[in-house]
C-alpha cells in the first residue's frame, strides 16, 4: 500500500505500474530506482533543491565507513521501544538523505518479527537515488519537510536526523500518542575538528524548545570519539557539516594536511510525543 498522498489533492495514491495515481487523475512517475517525484513544480526554488550529488556521495562514503553506528544503534533501539505496541508501524523519516538511519530502524523492526512501513521523504533527488536503492522496501520521495505528501495522523514515529524541522507538518502526520525523535548535534560534537579549523571555535548552542501539540519527553545522549586514519575520511565528514560551506580557506587547508584526527562525537535524540 502507498504511504504518500497526493501533493495537489491530498487524495491517496495508487501505484499503477511505474506510475502513482490519485483518483482525481493527478499523476506522478516512480523513476527508475523507485522513488516518486511529489514536489509540485511552484515549490521548487532552484532546479536541483537540497544537498547536491557531491554532497550526498561525501555522506554515503563517510556513514557506509560505520563512524555513526552507534548513533543508528540509538535510533534502533528507541524505534523498537516506542513502536512495541504496534505490530505494523508507520514510520516517517524526513530529510531522509540516503536513507543509512531509515535502513537501519526499517531492519530493526522487521528483525523483531514486525511489518514495519517506512516512508523517507528528502527534496533531494541526488539523497533518493540512493535510499531507493539501499532500501527497496521503503518508500521514498522527492518532497519538502514543510508540505510532507502524508496523510493526517497516518505515523506512529517520526525522524529528523539532522534534517529541516517543520515542527507543524511533523504533528499533523503523527497520531496521537505517536512519537517524534529529533536528532540533533550537541555542544561538543566535532571539537577536535573545530579546533583544527577555527582559531576559536564555538561550542554548538544547545537548547531544547517545545513544540505546539508535543509533549517533551527528554533526550538520549550518545557520545563518544573516533579516530580517523585516512584523509579521505577527514574530508568526507569535514563535507557533510555545516562547516563545509563556512570555513575560511585557511583553516580547510590545516585540515587537508592532517593524517589523522581524532575527534569527539555527540548527539542528542530529543523524544517528543503527540498529545
Ligand atoms: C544533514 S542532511 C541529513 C540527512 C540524513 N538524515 C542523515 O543524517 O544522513 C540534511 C538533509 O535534508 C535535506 N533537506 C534540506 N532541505 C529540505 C526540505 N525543505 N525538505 C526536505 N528535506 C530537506 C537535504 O537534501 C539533506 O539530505
Ligand atoms: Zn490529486
Amino acid at each position: 500500500m502507498v504511504l504518500f498522498c497526493c501533493p495537489l489533492c491530498s487524495a491517496p495514491l495508487c501505484r499503477e505500474g511505474n506510475v502513482l495515481r490519485c483518483p482525481a487523475g493527478h499523476s506522478f512517475d516512480l523513476a527508475r530506482e523507485g522513488y516518486a517525484h511529489l514536489l509540485p513544480p511552484n515549490r521548487k526554488h532552484s532546479k536541483a533543491p537540497g544537498d547536491d550529488r557531491e554532497m550526498v556521495a561525501a555522506r554515503s562514503a563517510f556513514l557506509d565507513k560505520g563512524y555513526y553506528l552507534p548513533l543508528r544503534a540509538a535510533l534502533e533501539e528507541q524505534a523498537l521501544g516506542l513502536t512495541g505496541a504496534d505490530s505494523a508501524p508507520v514510520v516517517v523519516d524526513s530529510g531522509c538523505g540516503e536513507g543509512w538511519y531509515t535502513a537501519g530502524v526499517f531492519h530493526a523492526l522487521a528483525g523483531a518479527g514486525r511489518e514495519p512501513r517506512i516512508a523517507g521523504v528528502d527534496i533531494s533527488k541526488f539523497a533518493l537515488r540512493r535510499a531507493a536503492r539501499r532500501l527497496p522496501q521503503g518508500q521514498f520521495a522527492v518532497a519538502s519537510a514543510y508540505r510532507l505528501p502524508l496523510p493526517d495522523g497516518c505515523a506512529h514515529l517520526l525522524l529528523d536526523i539532522f534534517s529541516p524541522l517543520a515542527a507543524a507538518e511533523f504533528a499533523r502526520v503523527l497520531r496521537p500518542g505517536g512519537h517524534f525523535l529529533y536528532v540533533v548535534p550537541s555542544a561538543r560534537h566535532l571539537w577536535q575538528m573545530k579546533q583544527v579549523l577555527y582559531p576559536q571555535p564555538y561550542e554548538n548552542p544547545v537548547k531544547v524548545e517545545q513544540y505546539p501539540g508535543f509533549a517533551y519527553l527528554g533526550a538520549v545522549p550518545v557520545r563518544y570519539s573516533i579516530a580517523l586514519d585516512d584523509p579521505a575520511d577527514i574530508l568526507a565528514l569535514f563535507r557533510m557539516t555545516p562547516y563545509a560551506w563556512k570555513t575560511p580557506r585557511e583553516g580547510v587547508e590545516r585540515l587537508e594536511q592532517l593524517d589523522r584526527l581524532e575527534t569527539e562525537i555527540g548527539f542528542d535524540l530529543h523524544l517528543y510525543q503527540r498529545t
